[in-house]
């Protein structure tokens, strides 16, 4: 499923400093390579920023907080990002693995607070690849 992006979302300059832990990198960047330090901007989704630096984390609703596979945990710096809405709340209940750090990596956007930019830590799931499910319809 292709990321959907509204072709008017703006967001900063990439200078908010994140680190992925990926439990599979394997599969969700064809690499060995299990700690990521990337960079995001103001208003960018985690989802966005992991798509964009090849981390691969699933997203089977395209990013619209229909479905649970973009699960991730927030272990470090949830303060630069959104609160969860009850809409997240009520959707991330349904992945596997819930612990109190669990977020929808495309509903946390991220928030410039000047002097203090990250560290941003986030833990990918190993199971995240095939946490796919139908969506009733
Ligand atoms: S991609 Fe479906 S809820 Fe995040």
């Amino acid at each position: 499923m292709h990321l959907k992006r509204d072709d008017d979302h703006q967001h900063g300059p990439p200078v908010i400093s994140i680190t992925f832990e990926l439990e599979d990198p394997e599969g969700l960047t064809g690499t060995g390579q299990k700690t990521w330090n990337v960079l995001g901007g103001e208003h960018e989704s985690l989802l966005e920023v992991a798509i964009d630096n090849g981390i691969n984390i699933e997203h089977a609703c395209g990013g619209v907080c229909a479905c649970s596979t973009c699960h991730i945990y927030l272990e470090r710096g949830g303060e630069q990002v959104n609160d969860a809405s009850e809409a997240e709340e009520d959707r991330v209940e349904e992945a596997p693995g819930i612990r109190r750090s669990s977020r929808l990596a495309c509903q946390c956007e991220l928030k410039d607070l000047g002097a203090q930019r990250g560290p941003i830590v986030i833990r990918v799931p190993s199971w995240n690849r095939n946490a796919v499910k139908e969506i009733p319809h």
